[in-house]
């Protein structure tokens, strides 16, 4: 299998049932041109996000890694009218193209944007007594993401769904050897939820036009 056939079942499925629309496009394009990385998930996890969100019939969410609000917008278009989403930032310039994305998505009052280390961020939540969310996204940087799905519990109500992005890496998820500080995240996060009856967990691997690579997903029981 090749990655060339992985993008031409993407381009096939996205044509057909996904619906990007303008605005998700439009997002796409002013990311690239203001000089982002291009490491959103592709319109067919975007989807998947927003039906996930659908099913679990969300009211809240909480996303760690904006970039460009791509993943945002597919999440936020999930909410009912008085749903609520937060999305977590590092980098003020990637979070000023974010805004703008948001915007045009007519989804400004629905999404609330902080910038700074997702750890601050989501310390300062919990002090404001945010919460509690129903579903949880995280796709910050990847090494610290066990600490991330603990400082984000805190942040959930019993029955929350949380969705982590980046977990198989090429595979490398099943290398004990990895000196890839990623890698070694997404380990260590299924050590801390083997045996844990507090979670209902599972990893999917995934390919497509983002390559070789998969989402964890773990239920808070
Ligand atoms: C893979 S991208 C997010 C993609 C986005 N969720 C999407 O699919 O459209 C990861 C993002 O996490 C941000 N990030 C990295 N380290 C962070 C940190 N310590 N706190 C908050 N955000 C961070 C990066 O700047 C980047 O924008």
């Amino acid at each position: 299998m090749s990655q060339e056939r992985w993008n031409a079942v993407d381009d096939f499925v996205t044509a057909l049932v996904v619906d990007e629309d303008d605005a998700l496009r439009a997002a796409v394009a002013d990311s690239a041109q203001a000089g982002l990385p291009q490491i959103a998930v592709s319109p067919p996890q975007g989807k998947m996000l927003q039906l996930l969100a659908r099913v679990h019939g969300a009211r809240t969410i909480l996303e760690l890694g904006t970039l460009a609000a791509y993943s945002t917008i597919w999440l936020a278009r999930a909410l009912p009218p008085d749903g609520h989403l937060v999305t977590l930032e590092l980098q003020p310039h990637f979070a000023q193209v974010a805004r703008a994305n948001i915007e045009r998505a007519g989804l400004s009052a629905l999404v609330e944007q902080r910038v700074g280390p997702a750890s601050e961020s989501l310390d300062a939540l919990r002090e404001e007594g945010a919460g509690p969310f129903d579903m949880v996204f995280i796709d910050a940087d990847k090494a610290r993401t066990p600490e991330y799905f603990t400082q984000a519990l805190e942040l959930t109500r019993p029955g929350a769904l949380f969705v982590v992005d980046n977990v198989v890496r090429d595979g490398e998820l099943a290398n004990q050897r990895t000196d890839d500080p990623g890698v070694r995240g997404m380990r260590r996060l299924h050590k801390q939820l083997a045996g844990d009856e507090r979670f209902s967990a599972t990893t999917i691997q995934t390919v497509g036009v983002k390559g070789y690579d998969g989402f964890t997903l773990i239920l808070r029981n």
